[in-house]
């Protein structure tokens, strides 16, 4: 999608393309045409402005259609809204097979055209790899004007931006879409190194081997019921002017079975996206290595597969994470945060980051606790979670603030081992999950994301589709590393 920003007293209309128009309850819809259809919709009633609410009306004007986009109050409008409504029109867009689009932005309007670019590049996404073509094809937008009152108010740059990293919050989801024997640990790895390539960041890839030789006992246990190795693999961005070091860390599951442990059959099929928090810090690394903030990043994803199998971890068993932490292992499905034990402490002895933020689908008590409406975050570092927060406010990615306390550390007490992989049934399960990573940071400021409800089915924001992945996570973690960079640059 090309996109081009023209001032609207220098604009015409061509006879291809759809004039949005956001408008907004109560108000007359701005226009830079004169468009009698525009009036006649608004005072029959048939459009409102409510948010949510659109109206195309076919050829009108001097061109292809105009559309009316509902933002509700002015008022209320933020980022947020225009996204959603972008979402919105997208659908529209495609329904009408519409390959060119432009957006009027009036005078004084209260969002920029970002949020309405990442809308509209999240609505048409398409995971296509598994159906036979489309008959007819489906219609990309490929031209977007945004044809603004005041042209100067208008970022280039960041509109640019924004199409990119939601793009690459795209490929995320082609990531996470993949069947669990198309995407194994090693093709995720293989993934990871390719994209390292592109955008010309360091890659190291530690083998099975390897593993054993440095003692991930933790990782290895998980993978070690499979045919698949596992895997860990580095990316690292360096920039000249850096003063910092952060670290993105991602659960990189490709199936979960539960193991030994194993879950009902009932939706495991699901469990293809267990490799979200991966592709989550692997997006945000594309999109870094691109926007090319002035900090350095490394980013860490251990990869296995859960299964069960004469050498799976049987319930019971202890093993011993590279930290030396033994850990009695009494649920193998309680895999992810075995994985990220020994993923954390490596990235905090080896690149001795300045704060490390994981991202994991780690708990189906997070959808309990928040429905698909938020990621908990759990971090004893105020001043992280304010930037985590900050950071969820900007992309629309809502995060909620969940506690450590001390009491919850006794909840992983073990009798065998240093500490048990699960707390009792029923009790602060998400956050049972943080207590036990905490243990692998050391003193590292740290926050933990579970996103188990936001990866996918996230049903209420018209640009996600109910039915795929979401990306969640790509566009947080970007703006959370763009926040440490200008912080350490203050
Ligand atoms: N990957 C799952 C968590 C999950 C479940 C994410 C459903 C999204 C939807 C994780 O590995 C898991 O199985 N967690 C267990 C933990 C329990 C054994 C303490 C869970 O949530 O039941
Ligand atoms: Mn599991
Ligand atoms: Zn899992």
């Amino acid at each position: 999608m090309e996109i081009q920003v023209h001032a609207a007293n220098e604009w015409t209309v061509s006879a291809d393309t759809v004039l949005i128009l956001p408008a907004f309850e109560g108000e007359r819809p701005a226009t830079p045409l004169e468009i009698s259809a525009v009036t006649a919709v608004r005072e029959e009633g048939v459009f409102t402005g409510k948010a949510g609410q659109t109206s195309l009306l076919p050829r009108a004007a001097d061109c292809r259609g105009v559309l009316l986009l509902g933002l509700g109050g002015r008022g209320e409008c933020n980022a947020e809204t225009f996204r959603r409504a972008a979402g919105k029109a997208a659908g529209e867009l495609c329904r009408y097979r519409a390959d060119r689009a432009a957006l009027f932005i009036a005078e004084g309007f209260p969002a920029s055209p970002e949020a309405f670019i990442e809308g509209l590049v999240f609505g048409q996404y398409e995971f296509t790899r598994y159906k036979k073509p489309a008959e007819p094809p489906s219609v990309p937008i490929a031209r977007l004007d945004i044809v603004a009152e005041d042209r100067d108010r208008v970022d280039v740059t960041a509109c640019e931006l924004a199409r990119h990293e939601t793009a690459n919050a795209n490929w995320a989801r082609d990531l996470a879409h993949r069947g669990s024997s198309d995407l194994t640990p090693t093709k995720l790895v293989g993934e990871a190194t390719t994209m390292a390539a592109e955008v010309d960041c360091g890659v190291e890839v530690l083998d099975q081997e390897k593993l054993e030789a440095l003692g991930m006992g933790a990782l290895l246990s998980v993978g070690q019921g499979s045919e698949e190795p596992a895997w860990l693999v580095t990316l690292s961005y360096t920039h000249p002017q850096a003063k910092r070091t952060v670290a993105l860390v991602g659960k990189g599951i490709t199936f979960d079975s539960g193991g030994i442990s194993i879950k009902p059959g009932q939706g495991m099929h699901e469990m293809r996206y267990d490799m979200c928090g991966a592709a989550a810090v692997l997006g945000a690394m594309k999109s870094i290595c691109q926007r090319k903030p002035p900090i350095n990043v490394v980013c860490v994803v251990p990869a296995a597969e859960n299964m069960p199998d004469g050498r799976a971890t049987r319930p019971g068993d202890i093993v011993t994470a590279y930290n030396g932490t033994t850990i009695e292992v009494h649920n193998t499905d309680a895999e992810g945060r075995m994985i990220l034990a020994d993923a954390l402490a490596y990235t905090t002895e080896q690149h001795k980051p300045n704060a490390i933020v994981d991202v994991a689908t780690l708990t189906g008590a997070a959808i309990v606790a928040l429905g698909h409406f938020a990621a908990p975050v759990m971090t004893p570092d105020d001043r992280l979670w304010a930037q985590l927060e900050a950071a969820g406010d900007t992309t629309g990615e809502r995060v909620w603030r969940l506690p450590l306390w001390d009491e919850h550390d006794q909840l992983i007490d073990a009798t065998l081992g240093d500490i048990a992989n699960i707390g009792p049934k029923g009790e602060a399960g998400t956050i049972v999950g943080g207590a036990f990573l905490k243990r692998f940071v050391g003193d590292t400021p740290w926050a933990h994301i579970d996103i188990a409800g936001m990866a996918w089915n996230v049903k209420h924001l018209p640009y996600w589709n109910p039915s795929h992945a979401t990306g969640y996570g790509v566009r947080l973690l970007t703006e959370w590393v763009a926040r440490e960079a200008a912080e350490g640059a203050r």
